[in-house]
């Protein structure tokens, strides 16, 4: 029997097993790996592709055979990394299959079997998209991105001498059916400790939805639970039906790939300023613009950093409704209100309650681009290839960017935007002294730089092996 919308709404408490799947098997089988859970490979590479016109035919083939041949399901992600937890065994090439809108119709599949969501249906260069994105204008995006984009190829592996090999074999085959317009090379970028970290230095990817039950019992055992803030997520936020599926519970999920490109240097410039402006240190003024410190230490919780090995996300800002420790302009206030933006004082329209607001949360997969020397302080080059996945990027992504990220007035008004990535910039109201009222006006400047990317599904293997 088919699963049902109740299904996708509410998990087993202890999330979705796929070693004891029960009535997930199938979804499991056929929905592409690195959606539930990152893919974790050290090296990615991806390929932008535009097919040939008039090869539609020669296009299906050379994708039901990169399907049957290189994909992996949600299922065979978790047996690799049983596998890899009992012998070992690295589970070696990983690979992913994106589509665009305009990849769908190129390929002439039918308009009522195109993924339906609105902005996947208008792409990323759409101008009503663009603008309330807050996106600089096409024609200064890197040119791959410029063009019309059909299909996204991701394949990553640890190895990065067999990653370049595989990728090479790739692009010879692809080069009878495809241009490649673009290709990026990414990469996990660490500190000292071993964390991940994105070029600012910031410990990145710790606060996720989580989907799988190792996830949530992990959470439970290296954090302190879920009484603060509860970080599992159902189905429904993440997976969206593929109309082309050949199973009753085939599944995808919609991409938004973006390329950030980050400033490094003007960004710890402007981060000194703003401590000597506030008279704090440096690592205290760098919390108050991500929420968090270098080392992942909320700074609602904290004015130093505690040099936890696992930072703490069983938090609220129950302990800072009126934001003087954490501001709420804070990057990880503003993408992740943990409750806040249900006790809006100022502007109607925001108030929504927690399940609500729970809605908008995205599956991050990013990695890092540019140079892999945390040490060096790049102005250009360098940033984070922004990935996320979600089951409705109005309500997700878009909802995050434009209405939270962006917006002036979040929670309070005249807040000002995000920091780190809220497009325009604009001024923002930072304390004087951390935990009490005052405020100082600063205006931290955006030092990172949009420079292109586009909305993806990721179709369920059963299309792709029999497209
Ligand atoms: C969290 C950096 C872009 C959404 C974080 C964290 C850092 C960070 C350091 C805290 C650690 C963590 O919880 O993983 C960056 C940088 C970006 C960037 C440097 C750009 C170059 C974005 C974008 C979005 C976004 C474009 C979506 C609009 C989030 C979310 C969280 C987060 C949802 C988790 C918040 C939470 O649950 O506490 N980011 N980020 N980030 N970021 Fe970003």
């Amino acid at each position: 029997m088919a699963l049902t919308e109740e299904d996708l709404k509410k998990l087993p408490e202890d999330g979705l097993d796929p070693e004891n799947p029960g009535k997930y098997q199938t979804l499991l089988e056929d929905l592409q790996g690195n959606i539930l859970k990152g893919h974790g490979r050290d090296y990615n590479v991806h390929l932008f592709l535009q097919f040939k016109p008039d090869q539609i035919d020669a296009a299906k083939q050379w994708i039901e055979s990169f399907a049957k041949n290189y994909l992996k399901s949600a299922k065979q992600q978790s047996d690799e990394a049983v596998r890899y937890r009992q012998e070992k065994v690295s589970g070696g090439l990983f690979a992913n299959f994106f589509l665009s809108c305009k990849g769908y119709e190129y390929l002439e599949i039918e308009p009522f079997q195109i993924p339906t969501d609105q902005p996947f249906r208008q792409g990323m260069k759409n101008n009503n998209i663009r603008t309330s994105l807050g996106d600089p204008e096409v024609n200064t995006w890197e040119t791959g991105f410029q063009n019309q984009i059909h299909a996204l190829v991701l394949m990553a592996d640890d190895d990065i001498i067999s990653l370049l090999q595989a990728v090479n074999k790739m692009m010879q085959q692809l080069r009878l059916v495809a241009d490649i317009l673009h290709r990026e090379d990414g990469f996990i970028l660490r500190n000292q400790a071993g964390q991940i970290i994105e070029h600012f230095g910031f410990v990145d990817g710790v606060s996720q939805p989580l989907f799988l039950k190792r996830d949530i019992i992990s959470a439970r055992t290296k954090d302190t639970g879920f009484d603060q803030w509860d970080s599992r997520a159902s189905l429904d936020i993440l997976l969206a039906k593929d109309p082309n599926g050949r199973t009753e519970d085939s599944y995808g999920s919609y991409l938004v790939y973006r390329k950030l490109e980050q400033n490094v240097k003007a960004f710890r410039q402007d981060q000194e300023q703003l401590a000597k402006t506030l008279n704090i240190q440096d690592d205290l003024a760098g919390a108050l613009i991500v929420g968090r410190f270098y080392d992942g230490t909320p700074v609602n919780l904290s004015d130093t950093p505690t040099a936890a090995t696992t930072p703490i996300n069983n938090f609220n800002f129950d302990n800072d409704s009126a934001g003087t420790k954490c501001p709420f302009h804070a990057h990880i206030r503003k993408t992740n209100p943990r409750g806040d933006t249900g006790k809006v004082e100022t502007s109607p329209g925001f108030d929504e309650a927690l399940e609500v607001e729970r809605q908008h949360r995205i599956a991050r997969r990013a990695v890092s681009y540019g140079t892999n020397n945390p040490t060096q302080e790049p102005e250009t080059d360098s940033g984070l290839l922004f990935l996320c996945f979600q089951a409705d990027i109005e309500n997700q992504f878009n909802f995050m960017q434009t209405r939270w990220a962006n917006a002036k007035n979040f929670v309070q008004v005249n807040v000002g935007p995000d920091p780190l990535i809220g497009q325009p910039e604009g001024t923002q109201k930072w304390p004087e002294n951390w935990g009490q009222a005052e405020t100082v006006d600063y205006k931290f400047k955006l030092w990172v730089n949009m420079k292109g990317g586009e909305y993806f599904f990721t179709p369920s293997i059963s299309f792709l092996t029999t497209i």
